[in-house]
């Protein structure tokens, strides 16, 4: 995966966070996922007063590839800012995320300075995690 698209999803993934319909948190996230074929699909975390029925930016940025016809997922990039600093995926999105490719790239971007603060990958991220591959163990 080339520099500059993923610079290009980084930029979209901040942009996507502008309109983060976060009133409940006031915590914002855009998200973008990369396809292997170089395609970007943004989210942003929406949130519901059933406290419960908020989705977080990754899963929407994943649900629109997946909407588009697009599984094959290399990478998924994170930006969203607290105490100055980038966020890691919650449990939810990592296990959501892992199924359709436990190798992939996790980008993680500062939202203030707009850098990429960390790289790393799901499977990093969650070890051990549930498949119906059998044995699971
Ligand atoms: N949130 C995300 O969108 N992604 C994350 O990685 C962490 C949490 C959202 C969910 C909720 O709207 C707010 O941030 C606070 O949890």
């Amino acid at each position: 995966m080339n520099k500059e698209l993923i610079q290009k999803a980084v930029a979209t993934a901040l942009k996507a966070r502008k309109n983060a319909y976060a009133p409940y948190s006031g915590f914002m996230v855009g998200a973008t996922v990369i396809t292997k074929k170089g395609r970007i699909f943004s989210g942003v975390n929406v949130e519901n007063s059933s406290f419960g029925a908020t989705v977080c930016a990754e899963r929407v940025a994943l649900f629109s590839a997946i909407t588009a016809g697009q599984d094959d997922i290399a990478a998924v990039v994170v930006a969203a800012s607290l105490d100055g600093h980038a966020v890691s995926p919650c449990g939810i999105c990592r296990q959501t995320l892992a199924d359709f490719n436990p190798a992939m790239r996790v980008i993680l971007v500062n939202a203030e300075s707009g850098k990429i603060e960390k790289e790393t990958t799901i499977a990093a991220l969650l070890p051990d995690r549930f498949t119906f591959d059998s044995p699971n163990l």
